[in-house]
């Protein structure tokens, strides 16, 4: 299986389970970022709930990063029209993974961990490539 697929089976683990991880992710993020808390501030639940989805399908399918993809179109609108900065990603990102984890206890496997460890480094790598 390649990284996207570990990934995708976690979080197909995670639906399995019935968990709604989005308030603890945002709490999580929000304490390892607090300059994005402020930017987030006023950004309600709903909001919140369509970017983790769309982070998630991004973390899932590798095809949505690379020139003229979601991703670039993505970061292109958050550092232009949201105020958001790169060093922002890798908490944000991270934080996702860390309560997946956190979620998933004896179910998380070594395989979930390297893939979502080589699926976050290619999206900052390829973030690092954008101006
Ligand atoms: C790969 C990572 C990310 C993806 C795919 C993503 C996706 C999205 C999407 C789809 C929206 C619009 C939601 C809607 O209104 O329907 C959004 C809004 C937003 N995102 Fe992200 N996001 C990402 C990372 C970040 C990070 C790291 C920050 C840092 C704080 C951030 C801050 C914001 C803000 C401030 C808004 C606008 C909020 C508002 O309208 O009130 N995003 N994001």
């Amino acid at each position: 299986m390649s990284a996207a697929e570990h990934v995708t089976d976690s979080l197909n683990k995670i639906a399995e389970l019935d968990l709604d991880l989005t308030q603890t992710i945002y709490q999580q993020y929000f304490t390892r970022c607090p300059a994005a808390s402020e930017l987030m501030h006023y950004s309600d639940p709903h909001m919140r709930g369509r970017m983790l989805e769309q982070t998630f399908g991004l973390i899932m399918d590798p095809s949505l990063q690379g020139e003229d993809q979601y991703f670039r179109w993505e970061v292109g609108n958050h550092l232009m029209g949201y105020g958001v900065s790169k060093d922002m990603y890798a908490d944000y990102l991270e934080s996702i993974r860390d309560c997946v984890k956190g979620a998933l206890r004896e179910a998380w496997q070594p395989q979930h961990e390297s893939g979502w460890q080589l699926r976050i480094q290619s999206l900052l790598d390829e973030l690092a490539l954008l101006n």
